[in-house]
């Protein structure tokens, strides 16, 4: 290992994220400098002895060895759990074998240990990243979902005419919207969200944010686009966000799919495929260059229509969950 890193300087934690072997969104950027300097803005504080829930990032190093730990407070509070989010991981692998790993797993938990008060974490790694996988689970990390990132080039989609069954939301949708994201997010057969994967949350409550959230991405605007399926009755809604004013999106044009579901009772009508074309199209029209589509691996029908959209799959990661023992 290296000489530690200084936290204080930011020209140092550029350098460790520049070195990082799985820097997202490196192919958007001319070089690894920009890129890893557009990764930190998202960022509004690096911190070293406070997880505060206002986003702060609380780092840690030992050698180059770097974990950012950051408190997730809305979730927290509507499910009921403390819960931080261990990212970016950074070992970039210097030796593969079973005494490093070991070493990694000792570091992880003085990081677990800098927040105490911390139940909840979860950890997502590249699926390349290997050492990081079994490092996580040496520390008592469990496997609860593979992700797979899709992009979809705006400019080479080709457009659209506007679909008459979809258009944006509206406060009076709002009813409906929560009623079919509660349903959709609350159980195990319909959905397998990165809660509904892990016993140690309530599938009741998990159901009861995601209406919340729907709601509030409507009546408050937290949300750039709010699209509903109606054809007499709302059949689902898709949620999106444009380029972020800060970090990589914002650079690069990359605007995000954010939250989808579709009525069970109205499920492989392609009603979903609708919405995310609309989705897409109204994006482009407003500027984004890129559209990011998140989702895990089995979910079939979202993977589908973004294969049929021509996406890249840019990234694929693991996210890994640890839960404090009482
Ligand atoms: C995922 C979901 C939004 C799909 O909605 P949908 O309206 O049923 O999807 P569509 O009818 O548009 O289907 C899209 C494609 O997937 C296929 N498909 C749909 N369901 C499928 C299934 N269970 N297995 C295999 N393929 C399926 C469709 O045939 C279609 O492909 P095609 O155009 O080649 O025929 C819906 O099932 C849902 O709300 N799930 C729970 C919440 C969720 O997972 N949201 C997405 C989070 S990323």
């Amino acid at each position: 290992m290296a000489a530690n890193i200084d936290l204080k300087s930011i020209s140092s934690v550029t350098e460790v994220l520049k070195n990082w072997t799985y820097l997202p969104y490196l192919q958007y950027f001319s070089g690894r400098e920009q890129c890893a300097e557009a990764y930190l803005a998202q960022y509004k504080e690096i911190t070293e002895d406070c997880l505060d829930d206002k986003g702060a990032l609380l780092a840690v190093t030992k050698g180059n060895w770097f974990a950012g730990l950051r408190r997730i407070a809305g979730e927290s509070e509507s499910l009921n759990l403390k819960m931080a989010r261990l990212e970016p991981l950074i070992f970039n692998e210097t030796s593969f074998d079973i005494a490093t790993i070991a070493q990694g797993a000792k570091f992880l938990r003085e990081v677990l240990d800098r927040a105490s008060d911390i139940q909840h974490v979860a950890a997502p790694v590249s699926s390349a990243d290997t050492f990081s996988q079994l490092v996580l689970q040496e520390c008592g990390f469990k496997l609860a979902d593979t992700i797979v990132c899709h992009h979809i080039d705006l400019e080479k989609m080709a457009d659209s005419p506007a679909n008459k069954y979809v258009r944006q939301a509206t406060p009076a949708d709002v009813e409906a919207v929560a009623k079919i994201a509660e349903r959709s997010f609350s159980d195990r057969r319909l959905s397998l969200n990165r809660f509904l994967c892990d016993p140690h949350f309530d599938a009741a409550l998990v159901g009861k944010m995601y209406a919340k959230w729907t709601t509030a991405a409507i009546l408050n605007n937290d949300c750039d686009a709010n699209m509903v399926f109606d054809d007499g009755k709302i059949a689902g809604f898709y949620t999106f966000r444009l380029p972020h004013h800060r970090g990589a999106d914002a650079k690069i044009g990359l605007a995000m799919a954010v939250l989808s579901a579709v009525d069970p009772d109205q499920a492989r009508k392609g009603v979903f495929g609708s919405l995310q074309q609309a989705g897409c199209q109204w994006l482009k029209e407003n500027g984004a260059k890129i559209v990011e589509v998140k989702t895990v691996l089995p979910n079939k029908p979202v993977n589908r229509v973004c294969q049929k959209m021509n996406s890249n799959v840019v990234f694929t990661y693991h996210t890994f969950h640890w839960a404090r023992q009482a």
